[in-house]
């Protein structure tokens, strides 16, 4: 299905009551249908509504409509955890799911609403609190042989979920749908070609979850992020630990480029698009340094040495790797800036890195 193209031959009216325009300034019709672009500086708090009767809230972060922001993650992971500290700190209410009790008890401390979550066989009572939030992340990875656990469900999910309060949603997805491409410059445009099993399945979540949040009239976004670091996840962390590269990490130590993307700017994104919604928009989320693996574990070392001096040895990076080279590409960013009007705290590798170094106290 085309989703873009199916949502944009409804019969779309604008719901004047619904919306509060800037006092000052001109009335901009915000989006094109024709062109599918947004006028510049669209009031952040219009709602659509379509005749045939799918409303579309489009009402930026809600603080107008006398609810509290509520997220929901599906997923308190690494990312969602900083999400989740993020939102907090904003004055949000954030609830979440894990799988295990330990972490729960570990979230719950940290004031969120954690709820033990099996996506293979989620609760009822869990949809439905799900369904009291303003906006929701899914951070739940595709699974072997199954694919995206959560849209094994799709059916539950179009029938309880609407957007009585859910209004925003993003899933998480990453730069390997777009598979090997000879190093070249790669935008949102680009036709995806995953190769691997779990990022052709990558590719069938980001297509349901859009279908989906069409359907119950949720503005939906999709963020292809490179790879995350972040605090306690970054290549300064894998020396420290002196654990072996996993076989993605070797895969990576053999490319080219590598896209990747520190936790606090996926936060900064979210943030952005929050603020203003795209339904079913896909963001690359990266920074502007595509650098090669050897060159983030060099700057590393030095960062270590500088610290800590040798107690920590060199990794050898002349391991063998039986991985071939694989996925090369640069990825670009520039929508994400344009249009979310991010402004990355760490363009490149280094100053998350130096970040993070400056904020480790002991080993
Ligand atoms: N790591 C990277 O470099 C990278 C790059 C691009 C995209 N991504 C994707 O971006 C998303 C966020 O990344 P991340 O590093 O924050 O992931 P993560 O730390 O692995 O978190 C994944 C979350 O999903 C939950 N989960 C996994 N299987 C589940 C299931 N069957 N039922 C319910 N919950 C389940 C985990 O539960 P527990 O908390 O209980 O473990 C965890 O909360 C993921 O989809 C990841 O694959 C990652």
């Amino acid at each position: 299905m085309n989703f873009r193209s199916k949502k944009l031959t409804g019969d779309w009216t604008l719901d004047m009551e619904a919306c509060r325009f800037p006092a000052a300034g001109p009335l901009r019709f915000p989006f094109d249908p024709v062109s599918e672009k947004w006028s510049i500086g669209r009031p952040s708090n219009l709602r659509f509504c379509s005749s045939a009767s799918a409303e579309l809230r489009l009402f930026g972060n809600g603080d107008n409509q006398g609810t509290q922001n509520r997220m929901f993650i599906l997923g308190l992971g690494f990312v969602g955890e900083f999400v989740a500290q993020d939102l907090v700190n904003q004055g949000w209410i954030v609830s979440g799911t894990c799988t295990n009790v330990s972490k729960k008890a570990r979230l719950e401390k940290l004031g969120f609403n954690v709820h033990l979550f099996d996506a293979i066989e989620p609760k009822l009572e869990v949809i439905n609190i799900l369904n009291q939030h303003t906006h929701l992340l899914i951070s739940i990875p595709p699974m072997k042989d199954i694919g995206d656990p959560m849209l094994q469900h799709a059916e539950l999910l179009r029938k309880k979920l609407n957007n009585q309060h859910l209004q925003w949603l993003c899933y998480l997805s990453t730069t390997s749908v777009y598979g090997d491409c000879g190093g070249a410059w790669v935008d949102e445009n680009y036709e995806p070609n995953p190769e691997s099993e779990l990022a052709k399945l990558r590719l069938a979540a980001e297509e349901g979850w859009l279908s989906l949040g069409h359907d119950v009239g949720v503005a939906s976004h999709i963020f292809r992020l490179g790879g995350i670091y972040g605090p306690g996840r970054s290549a300064i962390d894998t020396i420290i630990k002196q654990g072996s590269l996993s076989d993605v990490q070797r895969g990576r130590s053999l490319k080219k480029y590598t896209a990747r993307i520190h936790v606090s700017d996926i936060c900064n994104a979210l943030n952005e698009s929050i603020r203003k919604p795209y339904p079913g928009r896909i963001y690359n989320i990266v920074d502007d340094d595509p650098a090669p693996r050897t060159q983030v574990f060099s700057f590393a070392h030095k960062l270590i040495n500088e610290k800590w001096g040798s107690e920590i040895k060199k990794r050898d990076e002349n391991e063998s790797f039986s991985l071939k080279l694989k996925g090369e590409k640069r990825v670009v960013n520039t929508r994400m800036k344009n249009e979310l009007g991010v402004k990355l705290i760490h363009p490149s590798y280094k100053s998350g890195l130096q970040t993070i170094s400056d904020q480790m106290h002991h080993l």
